[in-house]
């Protein structure tokens, strides 16, 4: 399975990444709009550091809903790392730019995805990635891990490349049933990344090494 950091905060990204477990990055205009990031030429250059520092897929969200802005606003995102995958609402028009850019071989995450049709979907036009939000399902009383389970199956039947890779992920037991159920990659806020290191037994066996290594002289 495959680890993405879900966030534009480049302290955060670079803390991951020296951990050695980081293959990309996801974010959107809210993770932007967080780090204080606005205007064209602060995003294009936040994602280009970005690119920088990962070497590995980084989404890049289109900011705008109609075809044709889509279209152009993913080129240009696109053209500034080979890295970039263009990242396109589940939409009507999103649907139309997924298979846009996947006849052009530029790479695309299809996010918004709240369920297997919308999935389903997105695979046939092409899209590389489809980001099923776990986390906000869970807010609404919805499992989402269920939907997890079924784009799985779904594509699994059909052997889409497109990955599953789930997102809105927001504490360690997301990640861990994504790994049980086969999800292809997990994006993830830093604390959830960090909270899968925590063991109690971890910490009070390692001072009892540490404390009989020092009887040891
Ligand atoms: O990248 C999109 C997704 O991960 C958002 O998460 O916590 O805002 O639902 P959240």
């Amino acid at each position: 399975m495959k680890f993405f950091i879900d966030t534009a905060n480049l302290a955060q990204i670079k803390e991951a990444q020296e951990l050695g477990i980081l293959d990309g990055v996801t974010t959107n205009p809210s993770l932007m709009a967080k780090e204080g990031i606005s205007g064209k030429e602060a995003i294009l250059n936040r994602y280009k550091t970005i690119c920088e520092i990962v070497d590995g897929d980084i989404s890049a969200e289109v900011l705008s809903t109609s075809y044709d802005e889509m279209i152009k606003e993913g080129e240009e995102l696109a053209a500034i790392h080979p890295n970039i995958v263009v990242k396109i609402p589940m939409i009507k028009d999103g649907i139309k730019a997924l298979k846009y850019f996947s006849n052009k071989g530029i790479k695309t995450n299809c996010t918004l995805i709240f369920s297997a049709g919308q999935a389903l979907l997105a695979a046939k036009a092409g899209a590389n990635y489809v980001s099923p939000f776990l986390g906000r399902l869970d807010d609404i009383s919805v499992d989402g891990m269920n939907l997890i389970e079924e784009i799985r199956i779904i594509f699994d039947n059909y052997m889409f490349d497109t990955e599953i890779l789930a997102a809105s992920i927001r504490s360690p037991m997301h990640i861990i049933n994504c790994a049980k159920i086969g999800a292809d990659v997990v994006t993830s806020p830093l604390p959830s990344i960090l909270n899968l290191l925590n063991h109690p037994l971890t910490d009070k066996g390692l001072e009892q090494f540490v404390a009989d290594a020092k009887k040891m002289g």
